[in-house]
């Protein structure tokens, strides 16, 4: 029998013992002429919170961001900046929210590119973490277009895509930045199939394996209506957050995005980029569970 032979035999084996034919923690590993993509086993990571916690602070340093201080407002705390308040009520929201609801992690989108899903899921994170003992996880699960880091002047690799493609671990794709408990993963390098990767699996076990460490994981992600990616990774997280630019995004296909969503995922709707003469900046609407039935 060829070595492919006994691979596929002995990949059916364990099939059939475990008893699950996707099991990422262990792969199916078959021999060929080594050109392929190596699929790096997942870390060795403790499973207990406090341990996890322990690891990940003591395994991704700090490194010197270069955040844009225009629109990442909670970076210099010196002077109180327009915006500030509205991502305090935001904050306050969701929190209502979790005390009747499991809601962990979040997607923040839009139904259209440049409405502002980055600038609000970037400075959402940064209220959070302003908390005390708030540990956030920041994703930049915008494949196609990732350009978190460099509102945050992080590196952009290696990132998300890099671990979906099974290149790099957990540990590898982690970044911390000078804000206290943010954590950060960019989008890493240039994917050309951004909705395989997203729907293979890694992202689950990502996830899985992470969430104990953390208060809330935040993710940035693309616009509903022309890619089908957002509606993809609402499946992983626990809420939606949808955020449309005022005097800019359709109302019809604002209601549109919204019913990609399963109804009850919808956590509230972010109006961005209000005239000043009305806001500060930004204003919020939360759907609380009590309106959504
Ligand atoms: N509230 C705001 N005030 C001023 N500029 C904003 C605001 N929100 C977003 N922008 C700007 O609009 C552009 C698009 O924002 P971004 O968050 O990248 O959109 P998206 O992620 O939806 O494509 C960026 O140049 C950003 O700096
Ligand atoms: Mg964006």
């Amino acid at each position: 029998m060829s070595r492919l032979h006994e691979a596929l035999k002995k990949a059916e084996q364990q099939k059939t013992e475990n008893g699950s034919p996707l099991d990422l923690e262990r792969p199916t590993v078959i021999p060929g002429d080594g050109k392929g993509v190596a699929v790096l086993p997942p870390a060795e990571l403790p499973s207990g919170a406090a341990e996890l916690r322990v690891l990940l602070m003591e395994r991704c340093s700090q490194s010197l961001w270069n955040p844009d201080r225009k629109m990442m407002l909670f970076f210099d705390r010196r002077n109180p900046v327009v915006g500030v308040e509205e991502f305090r009520t935001l904050r306050s929201h969701l929190s209502l929210i979790r005390e009747q609801l499991p809601l962990q992690s979040l997607l923040v989108t839009s139904p259209l590119p440049s409405e502002g899903k980055t600038v609000v899921a970037a400075n959402l994170a940064q209220v959070l973490v302003q908390q005390r003992e708030q540990r956030v996880l920041l994703v930049d699960s915008d494949l196609r277009y990732s350009r978190m880091h460099l509102s945050l002047g992080a590196s952009r690799s290696p990132g998300l895509s890099d671990y979906l493609s099974g290149a790099k671990d957990e540990l590898a794709i982690l970044q911390r930045g000078p804000l206290e408990n943010l954590f950060f993963i960019a989008g890493g390098k240039a994917a050309s199939n951004p909705t395989e990767l997203i729907g293979n699996g890694r992202l689950r076990l990502l996830l899985r394996r992470l969430c104990p460490a953390f208060d809330w994981i935040i993710m940035d992600s693309p616009p509903v209506i022309p890619v089908s990616d957002a509606k993809l990774l609402a499946e992983y997280l626990d809420g939606v957050l949808i955020v449309v630019q005022s005097d800019a995004t359709p109302h019809d296909l604002a209601r549109k995005a919204c019913q990609e969503f399963a109804s009850k995922k919808i956590v509230g709707v972010v109006l961005n980029r209000v005239k000043p003469e009305y806001s500060y900046g930004s204003q919020y609407y939360a759907t609380t569970p009590e309106t959504k039935k």
